[in-house]
């Protein structure tokens, strides 16, 4: 009998890897483009979302327990402080989470790995709140 402890799959390898990390990212950044329920999100962001999408792709590929492109390319992320230029309170805050649930459902990421990866993503989202309200 394999050991299930160490075969136990990560989220990156769960969600299909590379090519599924990327269609989550882009489907984040799409909606956050063309939903009115996340305008206050899209407010924050730049004109362009370019950046944005290659640099949360690199991100989410370590954070998920998969390559660290990120790291590799820019070191450590120090998420906290590259937030601060951008105002960031609760509802910027739940709209990146409604906005990032919606991409995990429409790339078909299954129910129970989104039910694990929110409380984290909960996590991350309001420690970068920087402002009230
Ligand atoms: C809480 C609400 C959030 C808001 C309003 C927000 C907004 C932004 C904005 C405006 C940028 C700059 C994009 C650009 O380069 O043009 C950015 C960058 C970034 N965000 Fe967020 N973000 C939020 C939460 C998160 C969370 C939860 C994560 C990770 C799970 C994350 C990961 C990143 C990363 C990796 C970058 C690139 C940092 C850099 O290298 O400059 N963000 N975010």
């Amino acid at each position: 009998m394999p050991d299930a402890e160490s075969n136990a799959a990560t989220p990156y390898e769960r969600i299909g890897g590379d090519v599924a990390v990327r269609a989550l990212v882009e489907r984040f950044y799409d909606l956050m483009e063309m939903e009115p329920s996340y305008a206050r999100l899209r407010a924050v962001h730049a004109p362009s979302l370019a950046s944005a999408r290659e640099k949360l792709y690199l991100f989410l590929s370590g954070w998920l327990g998969g390559p660290q492109l990120y790291v590799a390319r820019y070191g450590h992320p120090r998420l906290r402080a590259r937030h601060l230029p951008f105002a960031i309170g609760s509802t910027e805050r739940d709209q990146w989470l409604a906005c990032m649930h919606r991409a995990l459902v429409d790339t078909g990421v299954p129910d129970d790995l989104a039910a694990q990866l929110m409380p984290a993503f909960f996590q991350t989202a309001d420690w970068m709140r920087n402002v009230e309200g």
